[in-house]
């Protein structure tokens, strides 16, 4: 039992979680990741593959999930531990934490990357290049820069730590409301921008017009592997806002607003980059140099683009924001809940370290660019374990742990609170959500896995040469 049982935090209100929720969804997986994901593997088909992954594996997982933190109000580990009693299950919600480290540490990285470039915007700087491959030269001689990487990394940490270290209600929740709308606002801007500019019919035609040639196995996998990133699932960052969660409100509704609002913002977002993408005469599939390489000559070639390429990459700066304070968050209630520590020790500590845990990841780009773990570089390595191997893993054990270890029957009187009369009248949904978490989400989650590690092997066998 924890010392903190009776003082434990909860959200101050549904909407609260609601916002911190999709702030953690919401992040550079949406607008960083998504639309290259997309502009690379073929457009609409791919969006439609990966809406089907996210409606079919992604809401019930993600309730599932949520469940789990709300039955028990706990951190993973103690979550798992106290639904199961056992230690191996309680290791699984460790993977969780160390997941949560792990991908904290090189994401702010990235995120540090969207805050210099408010930056780079405002000096005016895009208006010097012309075009994507001075952008990209740009781009390349600034994170081979040890100070401007460093420097923008631990200014973001600071961020996100300042807002963990003021608590659930008075950091994270009110952060969220405050930046969520913010958000949305700037997205909707630079959507109506990008529709408006001449030529963006064919930005969107490209989202909407399926060419299935582009769907293979391999795409498959990769939308489902999009999906659990971009819904934060897999490493107990939704365990752990649920466990701030009301048992008066409603798991399956909340579930599916998180997704309705993740999948809006990913859309929105693809909207108004192939629109001013297409608009300019440039191409969709720059991989993930998209952001940094072609969209800021892309802002330069639109009126008013100045202004434009600010507020993008405030946005994304934001969106960031939302989302490591998921990810710091927890490790801090594992260390509240399970070591009795400290909010304020927890973040300073695990803030510190997770930033010295992330310089390798920084110093990839330069100094360390040809230190290779499996012919990684070490930001590539990080990115892999935890997107592709932790991720997945983590849900899979999730499912897995839902059906087998606590069961239907004990799972499903906790998720009918807050629910009012929704499962009395459509029991089918009940049916629907075993089915889905006893079959479809780990077999499928299976797959991914076997392909994750089917790369693994590739590299095993080419250093084996
Ligand atoms: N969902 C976040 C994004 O799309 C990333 C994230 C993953 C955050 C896992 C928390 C946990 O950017």
């Amino acid at each position: 039992m924890s010392l903190q049982e009776n003082t434990r935090e909860q959200w101050g209100s549904k909407l609260g979680f609601i916002l911190a929720a999709a702030g953690s969804a919401i992040g550079l997986g949406n607008i960083w990741k998504f639309p290259y994901v997309v502009g690379d593997n073929g457009g609409a088909a791919f969006i439609l593959v990966y809406l089907i992954c996210t409606a079919v594996i992604g809401i019930p997982v993600l309730m599932a999930e949520i469940l789990i933190g709300r039955t028990t109000q706990r951190n993973p580990v103690g979550a798992f531990r106290q639904l199961s009693g056992s230690k191996f299950w309680s290791a699984v919600g460790g993977m969780g934490v160390v997941a949560g480290f792990v991908i904290l540490s090189y994401y702010a990285v990235v995120a540090g990357w969207a805050v210099g470039y408010i930056y780079e915007a405002a000096s005016g700087k895009f208006f010097e290049f012309g075009e994507p491959s001075n952008a990209g030269h740009h781009f390349n001689s600034l994170i081979e820069d040890v100070w401007w990487i460093v420097g923008y990394f631990s200014f973001f940490m600071i961020l996100t730590m300042g807002v963990v270290f003021s608590g659930v209600q008075k950091g994270i929740e009110r952060g969220s409301k405050i930046m969520m709308p913010i958000l949305f606002v700037l997205l909707i801007i630079l959507m109506v921008r990008g529709l408006t500019l001449p030529g963006a019919g064919e930005g969107i035609a490209f989202l909407l017009t399926p060419d299935w040639s582009h769907i293979s196995g391999q795409s498959i996998l990769i939308a489902l592997g999009q999906a659990f990133f971009t819904l934060s699932m897999g490493m107990g960052a939704m365990l752990t806002y649920g466990s701030y969660m009301s048992k008066k409100d409603s798991i399956p509704i909340a579930s599916i607003q998180i997704v309705i609002l993740d999948t809006s913002i990913a859309l929105m977002a693809g909207v108004a980059i192939f629109a001013a993408v297409f608009a300019t005469g440039l191409l969709p599939n720059a991989g993930p140099g998209l952001i940094f390489h072609t969209l800021p000559v892309v802002f330069t070639k639109m009126p008013g683009g100045f202004l434009f390429s600010i507020i993008f990459f405030i946005l994304l700066s934001i969106a960031a924001l939302t989302s490591s304070i998921s990810l710091l968050e927890v490790i801090t209630a594992y260390f509240v809940d399970e070591k009795g520590w400290k909010r304020h020790k927890a973040v300073i500590v695990f803030g510190i370290l997770t930033f010295i845990l992330g310089i390798p990841s920084a110093l990839s780009f330069n100094i360390l660019a040809d230190v290779k773990i499996f012919s990684l570089t070490f930001f590539d390595f990080a990115d892999f374990i935890a997107a592709n191997i932790l991720l997945p893993l983590g849900g899979f054990f999730i499912a897995i742990f839902v059906a087998k270890v606590w069961g239907f029957d004990k799972a499903i009187s906790e998720l009918k609170h807050g629910t009012g009369k929704l499962f009395n009248k459509n029991p089918w949904l009940l049916t629907a959500w075993k089915i889905f978490i006893r079959y479809f989400a780990p077999v499928s989650i299976f797959f991914v896995l076997l392909h994750s590690t089917g790369i693994l092997d590739m590299i095993f066998k080419a250093l084996s040469k």
